[in-house]
């Protein structure tokens, strides 16, 4: 029996050069906790060609949304670039992951840092009731090279805090941190560094993080994933060592690159 699903491509939008969104059908035996990942990818050669994808809408949405780069002479995305509208995706039938509010402790504030398009999975999870039920702060930073890589940004600056369902939460809860390192921006740098700097804290007016208030997701590129949680560390923090252990933060440990 196949490992995957097919669904059919409802939307495809190109954010700039390198970065897109993929929406899809969704049949009804793909279930999945806000966070996880899907393997998602075409046929080849009469074989699937599938790399791991946080899925970026929420779990009780009625489509399915990925949010992928064009890595340049990558296997799959130089193909996946050019899927259409009515084109078939194949997506694995057991989503996984680390990124999940269950494996985080109780606590009073939620950083989610990503950089890149390791923004996927919190679109689902900013989607989620239950993270505004178990957090009273909710900041989401999101570090990209240059200004058109802020994919998202009118959805987090506009339509979120506009939601019919999410947007009071959103308004008096959910913090947007855009930074940028390669142009000019009302906020640069590194998210490390400006964790490091204490700058992120206080320009969102939080205190500096320690470990009985904050917790964290992490998912951005192996290096970032690895200087972010080295920072977390320091501040106190422990990670959750494995899935089903909740601990103070999580780090999505399925993406290479
Ligand atoms: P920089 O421009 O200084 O490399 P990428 O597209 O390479 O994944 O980068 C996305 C964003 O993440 C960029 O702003 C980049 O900054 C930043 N970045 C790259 N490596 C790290 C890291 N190890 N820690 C924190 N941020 C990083």
């Amino acid at each position: 029996m196949s490992k995957f699903i097919t669904e059919t491509v409802t939307y495809v939008h190109h954010w700039n050069d390198s970065l897109f969104t993929i929406k899809t059908t969704r049949g009804d035996s793909l279930r999945f906790r806000n966070g996880e990942f899907a393997m998602i990818g075409i046929m080849v050669d009469g074989r699937p060609l599938a790399r791991a994808y946080s899925i970026a809408s929420p779990n009780w949405a009625e489509e399915l949304e990925f949010f992928s780069i064009k890595v340049p002479d990558g296997p799959l995305t130089s193909r996946l670039q050019h899927i259409k509208v009515g084109d078939e995706l194949l997506i694995s039938k057991k989503p996984t992951g680390t990124l999940v509010l269950d494996d985080l402790l109780p606590g009073k504030h939620l950083y989610m840092l990503a950089t890149g398009t390791g923004l996927a999975p919190f679109l689902s999870l900013c989607r989620d009731p239950e993270v505004y039920e178990r957090f009273e702060k909710v900041i989401l930073v999101h570090g990209v090279r240059h200004v058109d890589d802020l994919a998202y940004r009118d959805f987090f600056e506009n339509e979120l805090p506009n939601d019919e369902i999410f947007g009071e939460w959103v308004r008096e809860k959910f913090i947007y941190y855009p930074t940028v390192t390669r142009d000019e921006f009302h906020n640069t740098g590194r998210v490390t560094d400006l964790m490091k700097s204490g700058k992120l804290f206080e320009d969102i007016g939080l205190p500096p993080m320690n470990k009985d208030d904050d917790r964290v997701m992490i998912c951005g590129s192996m290096a970032m994933n690895a200087d972010t949680a080295a920072i977390l560390d320091g501040f106190g923090l422990t990670v959750s060592p494995r899935m089903g252990e909740p601990a103070d933060y999580v780090v999505e440990r399925a993406f290479v690159g």
